[in-house]
């Protein structure tokens, strides 16, 4: 897509969408139009069921539970030599992630498995207090990776107990984005449940001082300096022309009626503004992919988790990159968290926990990342042993590999995906054969 296109889809879309609202954190969705014929609808022969969950699985005085949704799709699932593949779902709606998960359904076939999809807590149908889920952080205090695959490890125990033939296969957890991060932590945590882990897009280093802040939004400049000429360089000059423009009245009149917004533009929105449209780069960065498509559920659009142990630096420079200048300051996240929360995040405790960059000890985690992805800067994105290995996809966008095989796939992502099918191929035959030697 070209400069001019994309500038004018951020008009319109800034146009359709846009009340403005102060302090908005969340990403905005930007709704690109889907084409069917590149969006495949495989995802449609599962079933939905519920598994009861301890809300707390690491303290023992609160016996409360809720019911955990999740999809199984056995078409081509053989007891005789086949396998589980678990979707380690991340922040949203299971089916969603059913629907957009397209590789899953694509190999089901050639490793004969059974697909799992299993919903985050506190997303979709799974949610642990109801409609009071959110409340306040009292509720919210169950939202965490560790009870999350606390969760999936529960879901696929009683898997194994209940479905005959299921007990003696290998799984294998499959995750993008935030769900990749959680397919690898998984097979970290739990190398007993599951076999390996495909990771992809999982940012599992953007925190505390493993990846630079800067990196994030140096990426996302690379792909528009690659998208024309002066892409990159007339963004850059945007802000200054809006703060130009929103110093006078008559300036604010021309963005409200340029951008149609649905009410005047005050100065107090501007950086509203400024923040929506930065988004808007970051989302297209993100979903740069060789067909049009609906998929937009922006990774960072965890309000509270974010605040709690989710805690990712994030800073601009306006040199290496495209952005005003702002400093990462976690004094100021902490006290916004606070304010907002009534929680305080603690940054160090996703590498105490998940080991940071020391992490060669683990083994069968294949981490997939597109060089065009911003999520790539705090990804791994080169081998660490011979089972914990980088697939750089070049061109590639955020967790391509994991859509729906479509004709307009670059080579470059087919031979990904062919890769990622040979290490878990070899993870199941591992599997089957020391299971020969054990018995
Ligand atoms: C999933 O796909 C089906 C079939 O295309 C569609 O009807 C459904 O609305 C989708 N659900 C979600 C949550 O994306
Ligand atoms: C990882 O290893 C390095 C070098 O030994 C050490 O400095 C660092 O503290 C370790 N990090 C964690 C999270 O254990």
């Amino acid at each position: 897509m070209g400069c001019q296109a994309l500038l004018l889809l951020v008009f319109l879309s800034l146009g359709a969408a846009a009340t403005l609202r102060p302090g908005l954190k969340t990403f905005g969705s930007l709704h690109l139009s889907a084409n069917p014929t590149s969006n495949p609808a495989i995802a449609n022969n599962y079933s939905v069921l519920y598994f009861e969950q301890k809300v707390d699985h690491f303290g023992f005085s609160d016996t409360r539970t809720f019911k955990q949704r999740y999809l199984i799709a056995d078409k081509h699932w053989q007891k005789n030599g086949g396998s589980i593949l678990l979707y380690t779902g991340n922040e949203g709606d299971i089916v969603w992630f059913s629907n957009n998960t397209g590789f899953m359904w694509d190999v089901a076939e050639e490793l004969k498995a059974m697909l799992v999809f299993a919903e985050h807590r506190y997303y979709g149908e799974s949610l642990p207090f109801g409609e009071d889920s959110f409340k306040d952080s009292q509720h919210l205090n169950f939202l965490s990776s560790e009870q999350a695959l606390a969760d999936f490890a529960e879901l696929i125990r009683h898997l194994k107990k209940t479905i005959p033939g299921a007990e003696s296969q290998p799984v294998i957890a499959i995750g993008g984005s935030y769900g990749g991060m959680l397919a690898a932590w998984f097979r970290m945590k739990y190398p007993h449940i599951v076999v390996g882990a495909l990771a992809a897009s999982a940012p599992i280093w953007q925190f505390e001082e493993l990846t630079p802040c800067g990196v994030f939004m140096k990426i996302v400049t690379q792909d528009f300096r690659k998208s024309g000429p002066h892409c990159s360089e007339s963004i850059r000059k945007s802000w200054g022309a809006i703060n130009q423009l929103s110093s006078t009245s008559s300036g604010l009149q021309w963005l409200t009626n340029t951008l149609r917004l649905c009410r005047p533009l005050t100065s107090e929105d501007v950086p509203t503004l400024k923040g929506w449209i930065t988004e808007t780069w970051v989302n297209l960065a993100m979903v740069n992919y060789p067909y049009a498509t609906n998929f937009l559920q922006p990774l960072p659009a965890w309000p509270i988790k974010a605040c709690t142990e989710m805690v990712m630096p994030f800073c601009t420079n306006g040199v290496g990159d495209m952005f005003e200048p702002s400093l990462w300051d976690l004094e100021k996240f902490s006290d916004d968290c606070f304010n907002q929360w009534g929680v305080k995040p603690r940054p160090h405790w996703m590498t105490t926990l998940y080991g940071g960059k020391n992490i060669s000890s683990h083994s069968n985690i294949v981490f997939s990342n597109g060089d065009l992805d911003p999520w790539s800067g705090g990804g791994v994105t080169k081998d660490i042993s011979d089972t914990l290995v980088a697939i750089i996809i070049p061109d590639g966008a955020h967790h391509l590999d994991l859509r729906a095989h479509t004709a307009f796939d670059p080579s470059s992502v087919l031979l990904s995906r062919s890769l990622e099918v040979k290490h878990m191929k070899k993870w199941i035959a591992d599997f089957y054969s020391n299971a020969k030697w054990q018995s």
